[in-house]
């Protein structure tokens, strides 16, 4: 294909060097002369291992010029890649004007064409940002069928950018609706094995890795200053931390659901948080878990208050399923506060049985919810018959056998992903999807 890359930067110059070498030919397009003319001599404009040699090649073989005419860049090609800057302002905001400069410059010069134009953004932009520069400047041409718009995020890391666009960490394609393109253009060019998402669902992809990877960074110096304080190498913790790849570097614990609970993490949490303050060890990352799991809470507890239904059904009562372990349970404290508001309330978990609750559990359960007895019914069947708004947070039946007493006027909650909540004819609801 021919291709134009906008902005000739780290991200722009290692796009253009590596779709130089799958034999694409090149038009780059940047507003600074200096890189401008470095491309056309077949110099790479950053510092990057083997840059230098693939655009070279790639002028050699005539199929590499840079311009700083947007206009012609466009009308040369038949897809542009945009890389300019996405800078933070002072604020911190993310200042979009390059990119909406761009757009504004392609959307212009696309009208002269006669064909269409693929639009592909690659800068890093927040949820929402492709669909505004789609409606403010590719309305009509969208409309009209004479562009095709894409957000493919770039993953690549500074230092080792061509091996990682030779086989990338991961490959996202937004499109304007989330179906996969219709044409294979966005794919061929930059997304070989493409998880295909909307555009403001790929966006969010991007920000979702940075920020995990800084949280990791963050976690990891936490530790080591934790460390530190304790006289223990920290270094060593984190290796040893790494060598559990079922529950630590796994997908585990990394789905949105219910908020953590149980005898163990929030106790944990909680001594490391009270540790930190007393000693003066400023840890705000591990610090701030317990109001973040709050957080999380106070948005159940707002869906569920928010729907005007008083009569509200729990399906699974203890942090999660297979355990009759109700210390430090979320769905206790949804069911405390709920109560303690006046609403009607009826519980359903299989591993609970009352009698059989001793000692620490036992005293949790008088302590918080001493009526529980009354609430706690035999069947899911009887919950869900007699109450308007279900909150579902354990996989604790049969749905079939929900089948006969589910009703269209009621809602449920899911907590926990469990998407076949939705086979069911009543209104469902997920609490992060
Ligand atoms: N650098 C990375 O490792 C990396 C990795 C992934 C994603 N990103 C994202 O990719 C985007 C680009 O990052 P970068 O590091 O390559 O930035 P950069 O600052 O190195 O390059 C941006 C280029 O855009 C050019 N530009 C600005 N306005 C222009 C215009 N109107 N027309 C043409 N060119 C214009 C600038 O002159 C500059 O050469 C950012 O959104 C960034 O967040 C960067």
């Amino acid at each position: 294909m021919k291709v134009a890359v906008f902005g000739l930067g780290y991200v722009g110059a290692v796009t253009a060097a590596c779709l130089g070498e799958r034999g694409h030919a090149i038009v780059g397009a940047d507003v600074q002369q200096g890189k401008v003319d470095a491309f056309n001599r077949g110099e790479s404009p950053i510092v990057e291992p083997e840059l230098d040699a693939l655009l070279a090649a790639t002028r050699d073989g005539g199929r590499l010029r840079a311009t700083t005419n947007a206009a012609e860049a466009v009308q040369a090609t038949d897809a542009a890649i945009v890389c300019v800057g996405t800078p933070s302002l002072e604020s911190g905001r993310l200042n979009l004007d390059y990119v909406r400069k761009v757009s504004e410059q392609i959307a212009a010069a696309i009208t002269m064409r006669a064909t269409p134009y693929v639009v592909i953004f690659r800068s890093t932009m927040l949820p929402g940002s492709t669909r505004a520069l789609a409606a403010d400047f590719f309305d009509a041409l969208l409309k009209s069928g004479k562009v095709r718009i894409y957000y493919c995020p770039e993953f690549l890391r500074e230092g080792t950018a061509v091996a990682d666009f030779r086989v990338p960490s991961l490959s996202v394609i937004g499109t304007i609706d989330g179906q996969a393109p219709a044409s294979g253009e966005a794919l061929e060019l930059l997304g070989d094995g493409a998880e295909v998402l909307t555009w403001e669902g790929s966006e969010l992809i991007k920000y979702s890795c940075n920020y995990f990877h800084a949280l990791k960074v963050g976690f990891a110096n936490e530790i080591g200053r934790l460390a530190k304080f304790a006289e223990v190498d920290g270094a060593r913790v984190m290796d040893v931390v790494c060598r559990d790849e079922r529950l630590n570097i796994s997908r585990y614990y990394m789905k949105p659901g219910n908020p953590f609970g149980g005898s163990c993490l929030p106790k944990d949490v909680s001594a490391l948080k009270s540790l930190a303050r007393m000693e003066g060890v400023h840890l705000p990352i591990l610090e701030s878990v317990l109001d973040s799991n709050q957080a999380h809470l106070d948005m159940l507890l707002k869906l569920v208050t928010g729907q005007g239904s008083r009569r509200v059904g729990l399906l699974g009562l203890a942090f999660k399923s297979d355990t009759d372990d109700l210390r430090g349970s979320p769905m206790v404290a949804l069911a405390e506060t709920l109560l303690g508001r006046g609403y009607e309330l009826r519980v359903y978990d299989k591993s609970l049985n009352l009698s059989r609750l001793i000692g620490a559990n036992e005293a949790e359960i008088q302590r918080r919810m001493p009526h529980l007895a009354q609430l706690l019914k035999p069947t899911a069947e009887e919950v869900v018959r007699d109450s308007d708004l279900i909150v579902a947070s354990q996989r604790c039946v049969d749905l079939d056998a929900l089948r006969s007493v589910v009703r269209p006027d009621q809602r449920v909650i899911d907590v926990n992903g469990w998407r076949d909540l939705q086979k069911l004819p009543w209104v469902y609801e997920g609490l992060c999807w």
